[in-house]
Protein backbone atom coordinates (compact mmCIF):
# COMPACT_ATOMS: atom_id res chain seq x y z
CA UNK A 1 0.00 0.00 0.00
CA UNK A 2 2.73 2.46 0.52
CA UNK A 3 4.15 1.89 -2.20
CA UNK A 4 1.40 3.11 -3.94
CA UNK A 5 0.86 6.35 -2.26
CA UNK A 6 4.53 6.98 -2.62
CA UNK A 7 3.93 7.12 -6.40
CA UNK A 8 0.91 9.04 -6.06
CA UNK A 9 3.54 11.85 -3.87
CA UNK A 10 6.39 11.44 -6.73
CA UNK A 11 3.73 11.98 -9.36
CA UNK A 12 2.01 14.99 -7.39
CA UNK A 13 5.79 16.37 -6.61
CA UNK A 14 6.44 15.90 -10.59
CA UNK A 15 3.39 18.02 -11.41
CA UNK A 16 4.45 20.59 -8.76
CA UNK A 17 7.58 20.88 -10.43
CA UNK A 18 6.28 21.43 -13.56
CA UNK A 19 3.82 24.42 -12.95
CA UNK A 20 7.12 25.95 -11.20
CA UNK A 21 9.02 26.14 -14.28
CA UNK A 22 6.26 26.97 -16.14
CA UNK A 23 5.34 25.65 -19.86
CA UNK A 24 7.53 23.20 -21.65
CA UNK A 25 8.64 22.77 -25.22
CA UNK A 26 6.41 20.54 -27.34
CA UNK A 27 6.95 16.81 -27.34
CA UNK A 28 9.39 15.48 -29.54
CA UNK A 29 12.85 14.08 -30.68
CA UNK A 30 14.31 17.85 -30.73
CA UNK A 31 12.67 18.97 -27.42
CA UNK A 32 15.41 17.77 -24.95
CA UNK A 33 17.92 19.51 -26.97
CA UNK A 34 15.88 22.33 -27.05
CA UNK A 35 15.12 22.37 -23.53
CA UNK A 36 19.06 22.42 -22.90
CA UNK A 37 19.78 24.81 -25.64
CA UNK A 38 17.14 27.54 -25.70
CA UNK A 39 16.08 27.71 -21.86
CA UNK A 40 19.32 28.69 -19.98
CA UNK A 41 18.23 32.46 -20.81
CA UNK A 42 14.78 32.61 -20.77
CA UNK A 43 11.38 30.50 -20.55
CA UNK A 44 10.28 28.29 -22.82
CA UNK A 45 7.05 30.70 -23.29
CA UNK A 46 8.85 33.39 -25.23
CA UNK A 47 9.56 30.24 -27.58
CA UNK A 48 5.67 29.04 -27.17
CA UNK A 49 4.76 32.66 -28.34
CA UNK A 50 6.67 32.77 -31.39
CA UNK A 51 5.37 32.23 -35.08
CA UNK A 52 7.76 32.17 -37.51
CA UNK A 53 8.56 30.89 -41.08
CA UNK A 54 11.19 27.85 -41.75
CA UNK A 55 13.40 30.69 -42.91
CA UNK A 56 12.11 33.29 -39.87
CA UNK A 57 12.95 30.17 -37.25
CA UNK A 58 16.40 30.10 -39.28
CA UNK A 59 17.68 33.36 -38.59
CA UNK A 60 15.90 33.41 -35.09
CA UNK A 61 17.94 30.16 -34.50
CA UNK A 62 21.37 31.87 -36.01
CA UNK A 63 20.94 34.86 -33.79
CA UNK A 64 20.44 32.81 -29.99
CA UNK A 65 23.41 30.88 -31.31
CA UNK A 66 25.41 34.47 -32.01
CA UNK A 67 24.12 35.33 -28.99
CA UNK A 68 25.14 32.25 -27.18
CA UNK A 69 22.66 29.28 -27.43
CA UNK A 70 24.59 25.88 -27.38
CA UNK A 71 23.35 24.31 -31.01
CA UNK A 72 26.02 21.84 -32.14
CA UNK A 73 26.03 22.45 -36.16
CA UNK A 74 24.78 18.88 -36.87
CA UNK A 75 21.71 19.61 -34.75
CA UNK A 76 20.99 23.06 -36.19
CA UNK A 77 18.57 21.87 -38.99
CA UNK A 78 16.50 19.28 -37.06
CA UNK A 79 15.85 22.38 -34.64
CA UNK A 80 15.02 24.48 -36.86
CA UNK A 81 12.65 21.84 -38.30
CA UNK A 82 11.09 21.22 -34.83
CA UNK A 83 10.49 24.59 -34.39
CA UNK A 84 9.22 25.75 -37.59
CA UNK A 85 6.68 22.98 -37.39
CA UNK A 86 5.18 23.36 -33.94
CA UNK A 87 5.47 27.12 -34.80
CA UNK A 88 4.80 28.08 -37.82
CA UNK A 89 2.62 31.32 -38.72
CA UNK A 90 -0.70 29.46 -39.47
CA UNK A 91 -0.81 28.42 -35.77
CA UNK A 92 -3.39 30.16 -33.58
CA UNK A 93 -2.13 32.63 -31.05
CA UNK A 94 -0.66 31.39 -27.69
CA UNK A 95 -2.85 31.26 -24.62
CA UNK A 96 -0.82 31.69 -21.61
CA UNK A 97 -2.23 29.25 -18.64
CA UNK A 98 -4.11 31.44 -16.61
CA UNK A 99 -3.61 28.81 -13.41
CA UNK A 100 -0.48 30.13 -12.44
CA UNK A 101 0.79 33.48 -11.07
CA UNK A 102 2.49 36.35 -13.96
CA UNK A 103 6.58 36.42 -14.13
C1 LIG B 1 22.62 33.34 -24.51
C2 LIG B 1 21.25 33.51 -24.10
C3 LIG B 1 20.16 32.95 -24.99
C4 LIG B 1 20.02 31.65 -25.42
C5 LIG B 1 20.89 30.46 -25.08
C6 LIG B 1 18.82 31.62 -26.24
N1 LIG B 1 18.25 32.86 -26.27
FE1 LIG B 1 16.51 33.37 -27.23
N2 LIG B 1 16.69 35.25 -26.52
C7 LIG B 1 17.73 35.74 -25.76
C8 LIG B 1 17.50 37.14 -25.49
C9 LIG B 1 18.41 38.02 -24.65
C10 LIG B 1 16.28 37.48 -26.10
C11 LIG B 1 15.57 38.80 -26.09
C12 LIG B 1 14.72 38.65 -24.87
C13 LIG B 1 13.78 39.72 -24.63
O1 LIG B 1 13.50 40.50 -25.52
O2 LIG B 1 13.32 39.71 -23.48
C14 LIG B 1 15.79 36.26 -26.73
C15 LIG B 1 14.59 36.19 -27.44
C16 LIG B 1 14.13 35.07 -28.09
C17 LIG B 1 12.91 35.01 -28.88
C18 LIG B 1 11.90 36.14 -29.08
C19 LIG B 1 12.13 36.85 -30.37
C20 LIG B 1 13.37 37.70 -30.37
O3 LIG B 1 14.19 37.47 -31.27
O4 LIG B 1 13.54 38.56 -29.49
C21 LIG B 1 12.84 33.77 -29.38
C22 LIG B 1 11.75 33.19 -30.30
C23 LIG B 1 14.00 33.03 -28.91
N3 LIG B 1 14.76 33.84 -28.12
C24 LIG B 1 14.28 31.73 -29.24
C25 LIG B 1 15.40 31.03 -28.81
C26 LIG B 1 15.73 29.70 -29.25
C27 LIG B 1 14.93 28.88 -30.23
C28 LIG B 1 16.89 29.35 -28.60
C29 LIG B 1 17.68 28.06 -28.76
C30 LIG B 1 18.25 27.82 -30.05
C31 LIG B 1 17.27 30.48 -27.74
N4 LIG B 1 16.35 31.47 -27.91
C32 LIG B 1 18.37 30.50 -26.90
C33 LIG B 1 18.82 35.03 -25.32
C34 LIG B 1 19.04 33.70 -25.53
Amino acid sequence: MWQRSALVVSALMLAVLGWAQGPQLPAGPMQPKATTACTECHSAEIILQQRLSKAGWQKEVDKMVKWGALVEAKDREALIEYLSSNFPPQKPPYVAPKNRPAR
